[in-house]
């Protein structure tokens, strides 16, 4: 069993936005596997990368007004320190834009084109006729087809739920110039899924997948499999496609090639041979932690692919469910919206990685992150359980022996059975059913707390003489608490670093064949871990709340968000709603939504920016008295910064409406 090698992966983040505690679930959930595995001492190796390729990032650059190169490049450093914060440590963190993706995305293709699995026809699509590209569905927006809501993306619509293809929204803009696209012609290429309906019916139901994921594919399947467009056309952030000009291949398709591109940089780097790992006939076991939400691209396209360009196909893909918090989807309006950061600025990392284990299992259920069920179990499992053995103990033994712990074992049997729980604690680990091996291994530290209880070294130490009885007890005590940290090791590496220290010993393998520490010399303790502070949590959701201003591009999905939740008076009442007086409006240079305006809010000039210009002329808005949120917290744009924000109702373009106050208001009247 232990000539096992095994390549993990977890999928790779979109490199246009922060991790978030959604993604840690997988993060987490993956690390903890492979940190196990390495400690049974299995060769495995974890391998990541960012996915840099695609539409929105070259967009966000666009705004930035950066390369995409220069905003990936960033991004990955801050992916990167996240992960590192939260202790997942990847072997190797790469990018799909790298060399190595782009030879083995080519081989892939040119293989696949080579077996006649790629075919090109023309196809009609929408472009925006000012940008000079074609749109993705995402970023055109019209009435929807079916109730006729306004503002809705070209894919579904967010009132009434309608999918939909985006020439069928009505009246049509370009989320990006809000122009009217048009129809244009465009040869694109398409991989023929189809090819492989016999190998993926067999594969789907060979072991590789969860059985609930199976019978999701089963239907899928039965629908019928089509051809899947793996081209698109310049502009593009991506790679070209060797025999066609212009045209560059899809982020899904070389982005699950990153997970070769990553492993093959390691393999440069370490000596490693890439092929024991990715050749057809493959001996090594690979592994892919994914959401639920991609198990289409990683069990239906990802192992056609691969089987079509005659490399190994997955041993087994692992998908998990969604992260909500506190009973729902996670929301910026709710503060709910947590960022990696933002949980690190307050909370120590080990609370989440217990937390996510003590919940995770190997279905694909969402997992619901609870703040008070949260707080509850850290603090009692792990400072009132697990720390609190150690707590008790260690002062008797500094105090009364020097820091020597005895030289026999009190409770033999004791320690076997602790011993003995390794088998079913490691197949738990190995099975992702984590939550069950945090319950045993809490059943476990309420046995040793037991134990303490039973034997109350308080008592015997009251005693003249009982002191070789004390000793014994607490070095069975501490005993124990060692074998509880070498299980908990994989869920919390620092901790597990810290009690390490404390206890005086080697890092700890898995324990199979420990043997009690017996006259053994160790370290003054220091508390291993705090409980959880709440005003931690509620500074969180502070910190995590989305200051209600509209910026220009943010897609209205939030906005929806923000206006469908309740507020207390207490929320109202944080606003200093004002009225103001315009005193100067001007164009912005470079921005075909913005003026800048200068406000005179009674005790202050302030300059602000406002997304108001499809719908207004500068002059128009001279000496006009309206509404502004002066309180705002102060925000840089790319021209300037605007120092708080004025009111406007209205769907956008041209219909947008200034709130004005009746006669008689003065500026620096407050609302409130
Ligand atoms: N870039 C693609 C993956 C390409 S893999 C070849 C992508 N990126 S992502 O940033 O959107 O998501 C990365 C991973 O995090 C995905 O597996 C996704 O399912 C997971 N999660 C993102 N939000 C999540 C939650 N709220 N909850 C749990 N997992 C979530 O998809
Ligand atoms: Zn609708």
């Amino acid at each position: 069993m232990l000539d096992r090698k095994i390549l993990v992966t977890s999928a790779l983040p979109y490199a246009n936005g922060p991790i978030h505690l959604g993604h840690l679930v997988e993060y987490i959930q993956t690390d903890i596997w492979v940190r196990f595995q390495k400690q049974r001492g299995i060769r495995c190796y974890y391998v990541c990368a960012d996915d840099t390729h695609g539409t929105p990032i070259m967009l966000r650059a666009d705004r930035e007004g950066i390369t995409p190169e220069a905003l990936i490049a960033r991004i990955s450093e801050e992916h990167q320190a996240d992960f590192q914060a939260f202790s997942v440590a990847f072997d190797n963190y790469h990018s799909t834009h790298s060399e190595e993706n782009k030879v083995f995305s080519s081989l892939i293709y040119t293989r696949l084109r080579d077996a006649g699995h790629i075919s090109s026809r023309t196809i009609t699509q929408a472009y925006d006729p000012v940008k000079e590209m074609f749109l993705p569905d995402r970023f055109i927006k019209g009435e929807c087809p079916k109730c006729g809501a306004k503002d809705q993306y070209g894919d579904s619509c967010e009132a009434c739920g309608a999918t939909y293809s985006p020439t069928e929204l009505k009246n049509a803009v370009s989320a990006i110039s809000g122009e009217k696209p048009i129809e244009k012609e465009s040869v694109h290429y398409f991989f023929n899924l189809a090819d492989f309906a016999d190998m993926l019916s067999a594969w789907t139901h060979d072991g590789h997948l969860q059985p609930e994921v199976t019978n999701k594919l089963a239907e899928w399947l039965s629908g019928g499999l089509q051809q899947w467009d793996i081209s698109r056309d310049a502009p593009y952030f991506g790679f070209e496609i060797p025999d066609a000009p212009g045209k560059y291949f899809y982020v899904w398709l070389d982005a699950p090639i990153g997970y070769m591109a990553s492993f093959k940089n390691l393999c440069d780097k370490q000596g490693l041979d890439f092929n024991e790992f990715w050749a057809k006939n493959s001996a090594a076991e690979l592994y892919h932690f994914i959401g639920k939400d991609i198990i289409y691209f990683h069990a239906l396209f990802w192992p056609a692919m691969l089987h079509g360009a005659h490399l190994r196909t997955p041993t087994a893909i692992f998908a998990h469910g969604f992260l909500t918090v506190n009973g729902e989807k996670m929301s910026k309006s709710r503060g709910t919206f947590i960022t990696a950061r933002t949980y690190l600025e307050h909370l120590n990392p080990e609370y989440l990685r217990y937390y996510f284990a003590a919940k995770l299992s190997a279905g694909v259920d969402d997992i619901d992150l609870n703040f008070d069920d949260f707080s509850q179990r850290v603090n009692s499992d792990l400072v009132g359980k697990v720390v609190n053995i150690a707590s008790r103990c260690s002062g008797f033994i500094s105090k009364r022996f020097a820091g020597r712990l005895s030289g026999h074992c009190a409770e033999p049997a004791l320690f076997v059975e602790f011993i003995h729980a390794n088998a079913s604690i490691a197949e738990q680990y190995e099975s992702r059913e984590f939550g069950k091996a945090m319950r045993e291994i809490m059943a476990l530290a309420d046995k040793a707390n037991q134990y303490i209880d039973d034997k109350k070294p308080w008592l015997l130490a009251k005693e003249d003489d009982k002191d070789d009885e004390l000793q014994a007890v607490c070095s069975m005590g501490i005993n124990l608490f060692r074998v509880l940290v070498a299980y908990l090791k994989p869920v919390l590496p620092v901790l597990a670093t810290e009690a390490e220290r404390f206890l005086n010993i080697a890092p700890q393998t898995w324990v199979d064949t420990l043997q009690p520490l017996l006259d053994h010399a160790i370290n003054p303790f220091k508390p291993l871990m705090t409980r959880v502070d709440s005003d931690k949590i509620a500074a969180i959701v502070e910190a995590s709340k989305d200051n209600l201003e509209k910026t220009v591009n943010q897609p209205k999905a939030k906005h929806f968000e923000a206006i469908a939740d309740t507020i207390n008076f207490d929320d109202f009442a944080k606003l200093d709603l004002r009225i103001a007086k315009i005193i100067n409006a001007e164009s912005v240079d470079g921005s075909d939504k913005l003026l800048k305006l200068t406000v005179d809010i009674g005790d202050e000039i302030r300059t602000i920016f406002s997304g108001i210009k499809t719908a207004y002329q500068p002059e128009q808005l001279q000496g006009r008295l309206t509404l502004v949120i002066a309180n705002l917290a102060p925000r840089k744009m790319r021209f300037g910064v605007s120092e708080g924000m004025v009111l406007a109702a209205g769907p956008g373009e041209q219909e947008i409406w200034l709130l004005q106050p009746d006669e008689g208001a003065v500026a620096g009247h407050k609302v409130n």
